[in-house]
């Protein structure tokens, strides 16, 4: 029981710890998560990254599974529409950001972005603006495949972090995407693996590495285990800002820490 309950202390003060370091360490950088097949984990790195790095989460999918909405922001309840107020707003002012317990500060994202995203230059020239005027970091969570804004974010990410699930069409995505994404910083990051190494799939793991080597991309030294209770989690909070810890989050929070790390490394 002891033991528990520092172990417990330990890892929120470890967060705690971070989102102080990243809140200096990290300013003014841009994160931009992306996988060019939906489904591979952007939101959730996306939502509890933001968290550990104290970054604004700046949502561009349009999807009903958008992690704003995730997040316990429903877009029809409010006359306002942040992103899309500031893609319009003559004076470029940056969006207005959502804040609330146990999330990220962001910018919640619309169903009607999709027709209304920038070209991939201005969209990179818009975040740019708009993390130097909000003066923090920004952790960009994307729409899965290839469009405008998704390019734009790239173009605009000091780091590009792509989820991946080891499988064969996965792969096949990853490989494409990587082509395309010549010359970005990126981060691959396994996700969906088992917890004991040795039951990886070697021949997906190896495919993995020779991409990573022929593209001259890293492979994070973290692994996001498969954690099969997350799906049916119903608390619309980021995991890793519990106060308290079970057995489930604090693995996931392990995970993430470990991963924000890298991105702190990779991206400051
Ligand atoms: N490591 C993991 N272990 C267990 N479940 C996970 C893991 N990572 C993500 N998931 C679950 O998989 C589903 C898809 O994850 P997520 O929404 O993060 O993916 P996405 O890439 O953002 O999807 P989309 O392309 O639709 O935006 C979610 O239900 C999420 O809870
Ligand atoms: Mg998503």
């Amino acid at each position: 029981m002891a033991v528990a309950m520092l172990d417990h202390e330990r890892l929120t003060a470890t967060v705690r710890a971070l989102r102080e370091q990243a809140a200096t360490q990290l300013q003014g950088k841009i994160i931009t998560v992306l996988s060019p097949k939906g489904g591979q984990g952007k939101s959730t790195l996306a939502k509890e990254l933001a968290w550990i790095l104290n970054g604004v989460l700046v949502d561009l999918d349009w999807d009903g599974g958008r992690v704003s909405r995730l997040l316990g922001y429903l877009a029809d309840r409010y006359r306002t529409a942040p992103l899309l107020d500031a893609l319009f707003d003559e004076r470029g002012r940056p969006p207005r950001v959502y804040r609330s317990r146990n999330r990220p500060d962001m910018v919640p994202g619309h169903r009607d972005f999709e027709p209304n995203q920038p070209e991939p230059d201005a969209m990179a020239d818009l975040l740019i603006a708009w993390n130097r005027a909000l003066g923090r970091s920004m952790v960009v969570d994307t729409h899965p495949g290839g469009s405008r804004s998704t390019l734009g974010a790239a173009q605009a990410a000091d780091l590009v972090v792509m989820p991946v699930i080891l499988g064969t069409g996965e792969l096949d995505a990853v490989e494409d995407a990587l082509t395309e994404l010549a010359g970005f910083n990126l981060l691959l990051v396994p996700n969906h693996t088992p917890a004991n190494p040795q039951h990886l799939p070697r021949h997906e793991s190896s495919r993995l590495l020779a991409l990573a080597e022929q593209h001259d991309v890293r492979v994070a030294d973290t692994f996001v285990r498969h954690h099969g209770w997350m799906t049916r989690r119903k608390v619309r909070t980021v995991i890793s800002a519990q106060a308290r810890h079970g057995k489930n989050s604090a693995a996931l929070t392990h995970n993430m820490t470990a991963l924000a790390r890298e991105v702190l490394t990779h991206a400051a």
